[in-house]
């Protein structure tokens, strides 16, 4: 079967440490302990604008708990965290939604028993007055129109916007939470194994959106245990190992053998040792 081309990564993207590069957060030295257990430790990290960051490493490297960190769900223990140059405290998850950072999550990305276009505006509704001060009324018309046209222009397919979430695909549900992100202009959104159980074409779909979404600036972390999306999605990789940063590679200069090597040992690959 042959693999369908993905958008073409972007140009924006910059060598690590380029003086003036435009960088969404910055993680310095960024810890985090439960009790006696420390999940992460001395995280120093840029997440950039128009790059897909593949964050990978074993079960329990730290990956959930840094997306966790950096999506307002835990607070870090020490280090700090920039906004845009700013020092910001990301301290709940709608704090983190004002930064406009989404967290697409493989199972709980979206309400099941609400209709994909309420879906579209949990917690945003369009409505108008009623009574003016006491009832809202939600406009649905426009709130599917909106959806509608919002999934037309990233080529999804969804038989009817008013059908429960629930009777959808995995890859259905998948994408409309990557749309949803467009819609409301993410500046960074993280996809955490967003194509484990997904079939091939709708792996396709999503990996092809996240790029999508890099190529229009937006920041995006991408994790995942799987080496093919790796090599095909990224533009970067940070490897944790044990709650700690391994290393940074460029996906274009390593190979699948050099970052399984990594994921393994905790050490970057010689070759970097020696440089
Ligand atoms: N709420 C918590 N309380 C105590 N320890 C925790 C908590 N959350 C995570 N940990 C610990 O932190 C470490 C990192 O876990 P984390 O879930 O971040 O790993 P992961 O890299 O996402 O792994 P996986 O690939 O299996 O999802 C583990 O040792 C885990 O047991
Ligand atoms: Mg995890």
């Amino acid at each position: 079967m042959t693999t369908p081309a993905l958008p073409p990564r972007t140009a924006s993207v910059q060598p690590a440490g380029f003086p003036g590069e435009e960088y969404f957060l910055r993680l310095s030295d960024v810890g985090k302990r439960f009790g006696g257990v420390t999940a992460l430790e001395g995280i120093t990290l840029d997440i950039r604008r128009g790059e897909v960051l593949g964050l990978l490493g074993d079960n329990g490297a730290g990956k959930t708990t840094l997306v966790k960190v950096i999506s307002g769900v835990h607070q870090p223990t020490s280090g700090e965290i920039r906004c845009t140059g700013e020092v910001t405290r990301i301290s709940t998850p709608d704090r983190a939604h004002d930064l406009g950072i989404e967290t697409v999550f493989q199972d709980l990305a979206l309400v099941p028993n609400l209709p994909v276009a309420d879906n579209f505006f949990i917690g945003r509704e369009m409505t108008w007055n009623l009574v003016p001060g006491f009832i809202k009324v939600l406009k649905k018309r426009e709130m599917e129109r909106d959806a509608a046209e919002t999934l037309k222009q990233l080529d999804i397919h969804i038989p009817s916007l008013r059908v429960n979430v629930d009777m959808l695909s995995g890859g259905q549900r998948q994408a409309i939470a990557i749309a949803r992100a467009i819609r409301w202009k993410a500046n960074l959104v993280i996809l955490d194994e967003p194509t484990a159980a997904l079939s091939v074409p709708e792996q396709n779909k999503v990996l092809e959106l996240a790029r999508r979404l890099a190529s229009q600036g937006v920041a995006v972390i991408y994790i995942t245990h799987n080496m093919d999306d790796v090599m095909r999605v990224t533009d970067r990789i940070a490897v944790l190992y044990r709650g700690r940063l391994a290393c940074e590679l460029r996906t274009a200069e390593t190979s699948q053998d050099e970052i399984v090597g990594v994921i393994m040992s905790g050490k970057p690959p010689r070759r970097m040792a020696d440089a």
